[in-house]
């Protein structure tokens, strides 16, 4: 071994990383053929969801949101959104057809250690930070006497609600792990935890991400029918007809629809291109086994892919130089953000790739075959996860027949899209949206949006709050 080892040493590195970057692309390819059966996959697999609890990979979650905002909303509702890397607690005045009067938020990052801590240390940090916003509110929201404070929880995890206000934990996803924490009611866990803090609120709609994006997104354009998050994780909900949700045993809507929360993350399919570095970071992460299309698409695991692939070129190719930078071996050191940064560097010599090198892996002075190859691998690995993306939005159109012609008409779909990746990584995005245009044909394309809706889930969860008032 030692001999292979100063034998490669010696070579050019720059031939061995090059194989290993070509092997690395041949295996991330995705051919529009590829992505046609990953869609198809995700179309079959969503029937079956629908079909029966526990019938697919995809939860396919009934969420008990049967109505979406309709801009007759009226008053002062809360949220608090829990999910990613951040929390936010926000106030919004709904004005009813003027929509939206004012709003208000406070964000704060989550403490890693409560991450994986105990539950009642998350969710009193949660409710005090609550108790903190409402201290400082001004004279003007001073409630009427008699009345409550409402508001929209969001917490972007796979639930399931037997009620619109309520619903137990099925796992965690992100990084998440607070084991006694599954199977019990979030809701509940949040009211001790305010009854704690002192703070008098009805949590009146549970909601997760998307579900709260497609609210608010459809709040701004009644042609929103689907949304899609891009941040952390990764996940979409669409607006489906009762009659098509076997698994739907109670009343019939009066809308005749239902959101469903597909979890799309948990989604897997023997066409996804796997690689071994995709493999080992799953074997190795909190939840083997699970979330397989998110650990390729999401922005919690590109720049660890990265890594990955940077750890073995160091290893077996030398990429800098005889020493393998020893904080290269630390999982997550490098984040989506930092990747994006480099993979959009535009300086001839790549100075933020070379600052990025040496301030996160503490790698002094890189020439710029080096950074080219770090960047050449920025862009596979972005590259394969905006075009898997565009293959799940094919699955869902398709699903709700909306990639094609329907009663002699192409309908209008608008997407509503949120989450750090796809606001802030543009390479991916653009990319995305190139894709998606490639799949469904440039016919179809004019017919079918992206649009941002930036902060839609925080705010979509105090309009589902305000559909589900007490005093209405
Ligand atoms: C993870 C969660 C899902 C959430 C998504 C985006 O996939 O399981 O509930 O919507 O991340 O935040």
């Amino acid at each position: 071994a030692y001999i292979v080892r100063f034998r490669m040493r010696n070579s050019n590195p720059y031939v061995k990383c090059g194989d290993i970057v070509k092997e690395l692309e041949e295996k991330c390819r995705t051919p529009v053929s590829k992505l046609r059966h990953i869609a198809d996959a995700m179309t079959v697999e969503m029937h079956a969801g629908l079909a029966s609890e526990g019938g697919s990979k995809l939860k396919m979650l009934i969420t008990y949101v049967d109505n979406l905002p309709t801009r007759d909303e009226q008053g002062v509702y809360y949220a608090l959104d829990l999910g990613g890397t951040n929390f936010r607690v926000l106030r919004v005045q709904l004005a009813g057809k003027s929509g939206i009067e004012y709003k208000e938020f406070a964000e704060v990052s989550i403490p890693p250690e409560l991450m994986v801590g105990a539950p009642e240390a998350l969710f009193d940090y949660i409710a005090a930070e609550l108790a903190k916003f409402i201290a400082s509110e001004s004279e003007k929201f001073r409630l009427l006497p008699g009345r409550q404070r409402e508001l929209g929880f969001t917490f972007s995890f796979p639930v399931l609600q037997l009620s619109i206000d309520s619903g137990t934990l099925i796992r965690w996803t992100k990084g998440f792990s607070i084991g006694e924490m599954v199977g019990k009611d979030v809701v509940a866990e949040l009211r001790k935890a305010m009854d704690r803090q002192g703070v008098d609120m009805r949590v009146s709609a549970l909601v997760n991400d998307t579900v709260g994006t497609l609210a608010g997104g459809r709040y701004d354009n009644k042609d929103v029918a689907v949304a899609v998050i891009l941040g952390t994780g990764s996940n979409a909900a669409y607006v489906e007809r009762a009659q098509a949700i076997p698994k739907w045993h109670g009343p019939h809507p009066k809308s005749g629809e239902m959101v469903i929360n597909m979890e799309w993350g948990n989604f897997k399919s023997s066409h996804l291109p796997l690689t071994e570095y995709d493999n080992t970071m799953d074997a190795e992460s909190l939840n083997p086994g699970e979330q397989i299309y998110e650990k390729l698409i999401s922005g919690m695991y590109l720049g660890e892919l990265l890594r990955r692939v940077l750890y073995r070129m160091a290893n077996e190719a030398a990429l800098f130089g005889d020493m393998v930078p020893p904080k290269l071996k630390t999982q997550f050191i490098l984040r989506t953000p930092e990747m994006c940064a480099m993979h959009h560097d535009t300086s001839p010599d790549l100075k933020v790739v070379g600052e990025k090198l040496k301030d996160i892996l503490e790698i002094p002075d890189t020439p710029l075959s080096t950074r080219k190859i770090v960047v050449e691998v920025c862009n596979i690995i972005a590259t394969r996860g905006a075009r898997l993306a565009a293959a799940g939005i094919l699955g869902i159109l398709k699903k709700i027949g909306r990639d094609g012609f329907r009663d002699g008409a192409i309908p209008e779909t608008v997407i509503a899209m949120d989450g750090g990746l796809y606001e802030h990584y543009t390479k991916y995005r653009n990319c995305l949206e190139k894709t998606l245009e490639e799949l469904v044909g440039d016919k179809v394309a004019n017919h079918v949006k992206l649009i941002l809706s930036n902060d839609g889930s925080g705010i979509g969860a105090a309009l589902l709050a305000a559909c589900h008032s007490q005093y209405i």
